[in-house]
């Protein structure tokens, strides 16, 4: 079975019973700063779940990219990815567990034609939380599901959510194939067993509790169904092939770099492995409008290309050659995913870009590397302040220098380096939020007023475009701000003649610029715009320009709007799949 086949078996299953199709979602959360990517088909659809109404309807389905990247270093053996598709189906307070029990039955029999005897199901076994949930094994025994082939599992392995830290979950049924190929490890296998015999395919949660930041679990306005099949492993089951990557999701991808290296993928698998997942997300996040970084989204990126580019080496492949392997990516993916089509140069440049730069530092870090190696004597334990100037001066990402270091036998201090990063993340923060020093000194003043009218702008956006309009980037020289944000659509002159106004009435009105040090849950509460990533408790800057806006901020910004002058935008671009870029000025204009 092709990918594609069973994407449209899928949606046209759920069509049919009343599911409006959406489209996926970028893997950029646009509603949740407190994670990276979307990581779960309901990500996107957190509002929703809550009780917001979708245009779409109460039934929906589609088909959402996502990335998860807790393993990264995993990725190389039979399972692990970093990118993936999940196959979804939604009631939004509509339908419960009846119909999607039954409904996840019929697609599993008559659609993909597996066989009772090859399913396996759990239910919750219930807690002080939720009560053990009969309903659903009863549903399933109903079907045709053998009583036998029905376990009853405690939360950590049949509850949930929340996605992020709080949010919809609750307990759900678990859908597993059974191998009938292999017989079960021990008298304790059951679903979630790792050895082989069952292989979860699909999960269909019933969304009906909230959990707050205290941990509490209070009932939902409305009970919801969220399901989640995972495309490349129900693949791999239907193929019978023994990994995902046999299946077509990695065949060009896999073909095209064995003939890149002259070598065969049973040669090498692990390097195979890494190089295709590595670089099929790679593909992704950049059309989705990540730029490779020192830090957040974008280090999560240089990691991936600069892993894939270390085995691509020890492939014996030499030369900047990632965008051969983007193009098939971009070749095969681009139906079910035309945002990698519309922004294919931007891919290859980036991504060219990325891995010349690389190839530069490689060659010098391996140096520094080998004579740190050299300077170890009789210690096995390559301290973080090693591996944290490999990761600085040559941008050596922590799992390729853990990498080199236990090839030679070695350790690396990864807590201790952990804790380094974790300082230079903060100060590269604030730095970001300064951006006043050194050779930019001069234009304090011009920078400063900038920096203000970012935070208007930001305003403008949201109270006359989309409240959903997020910062996606910002960049402010002397001359002009620079400011990216989440749309899906041009603005239109009209759009731009109103934010235009909007930020020069606030120049009118003289607004005081307040600035004040809360908590980070002080400004929460007072719904200030900015990124809640902090540790809580932590002290943030809080500006406050009148009920115009209200932005987290290092600063510095001017005393009185009125100090700007006046504001033009001066052009608009499109920097990626939904996200689009205004870059304005100050001053006075006749
Ligand atoms: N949200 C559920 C999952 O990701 C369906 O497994």
């Amino acid at each position: 079975m092709e990918a594609q086949e069973l994407r449209d078996a899928y949606i046209n299953f759920f069509k049919s019973k009343g599911h409006a199709q959406i489209r996926s979602a970028s893997l950029i959360p646009e509603n949740d700063p407190t994670v990276l990517f979307t990581t779960a088909g309901m990500h996107p659809l957190v509002p929703y779940l809550l009780g917001e109404k979708h245009p779409a309807g109460t039934r929906l389905t589609d088909f959402q990219k996502c990335v998860r990247t807790g393993d990264i270093e995993d990725v190389g053996d039979a399972s692990h990815l970093t990118f993936f598709e999940m196959l979804g189906n939604w009631s939004l307070g509509d339908y419960f567990k009846k119909e999607s029990i039954t409904w996840s039955y019929e697609l599993l029999r008559n659609v993909l034609k597996l066989t009772p005897d090859q399913l396996a199901v759990t239910a919750f076994a219930g807690d002080e939380d939720a009560p053990k949930d009969e309903e659903t094994a009863q549903i399933w025994i109903e079907q045709g599901i053998a009583k036998d082939h029905v376990f009853f599992l405690p939360k950590e392995d049949n509850w949930w959510g929340p996605a992020g830290q709080t949010g919809p979950c609750g307990p759900d049924t678990e859908i597993f194939y059974i191998d009938q190929t292999k017989k079960p490890c021990g008298p304790e296998c059951r679903p979630g067993c790792h050895c082989g015999y069952y292989t979860e395919i699909w999960n269909n949660v019933f969304m009906q509790y909230f959990k707050d930041k205290d941990g509490k679990f209070t009932p939902l306005k409305q009970k919801n169904v969220d399901t989640g099949m995972g495309l490349e492993r129900a693949l791999r089951v239907l193929c019978g092939t023994e990994t995902v990557y046999e299946t077509p999701l990695f065949t060009g991808i896999i073909g095209k770099v064995e003939e890149m290296s002259g070598k065969k993928y049973d040669e090498d698998k692990k390097a195979f492995r890494v190089i295709s997942d590595h670089l099929r997300a790679s593909t992704f996040l950049i059309a989705d409008g990540v730029v490779p970084h020192k830090m957040g989204a974008g280090y999560i990126l240089r990691r991936l290309i600069r892993r894939a580019s270390r085995y691509m080496s020890t492939l014996g492949i030499e030369g900047v050659r990632m965008k051969e392997v983007s193009e098939v990516v971009i070749r095969e993916y681009s139906t079910a995913y035309p945002e990698l089509k519309e922004n294919e140069q931007l891919i290859y440049d980036t991504i060219t870009a990325e891995e010349e730069k690389f190839h530069k530092n490689l060659k010098k870090g391996m140096r520094k590397f080998d004579d740190m190696i050299a300077e170890q004597g009789e210690t096995k334990v390559l301290n973080g302040e090693k591996v944290f100037q490999l990761f600085d001066t040559f941008g050596f990402p922590i799992e390729l220098t853990k990498e080199l270091a236990e090839e030679k036998g070695y350790e690396v201090d990864v807590e201790d380096f952990n804790n380094r990063f974790k300082k230079h993340q903060d100060t590269s923060r604030m730095d970001t939020n300064q951006t006043f020093k050194g050779g930019l000194a001069d234009h304090t003043e011009e920078t400063t007023k900038l920096h203000t009218a970012t935070h208007l702008l930001n305003a403008a956006l949201r109270n006359l475009i989309s409240e959903d309009i997020r910062q996606k980037g910002s960049n402010i020289t002397p001359e002009r701000l620079r400011f990216d944000f989440n749309l899906d659509r041009k603005l239109t002159p009209e759009e731009i003649a109103s934010l235009e106004k909007y930020v020069n009435d606030a120049i009118k009105a003289a607004i005081p610029v307040v600035c004040e040090e809360m908590t980070l849950e002080e400004a929460r509460a007072r719904n200030a715009i900015g990124v809640f990533d902090s540790k809580y408790g932590q002290m943030v800057k809080v500006y406050t320009m009148g009920d115009v806006s209200c932005e987290i901020c290092g600063g510095p910004h001017v005393q009185n709007t009125s100090e700007l002058q006046g504001f033009k935008i001066q052009k608009q671009e499109n920097v990626a799949a939904g996200v689009k870029r205004i870059k304005a000025v100050v001053g006075k204009f006749d």
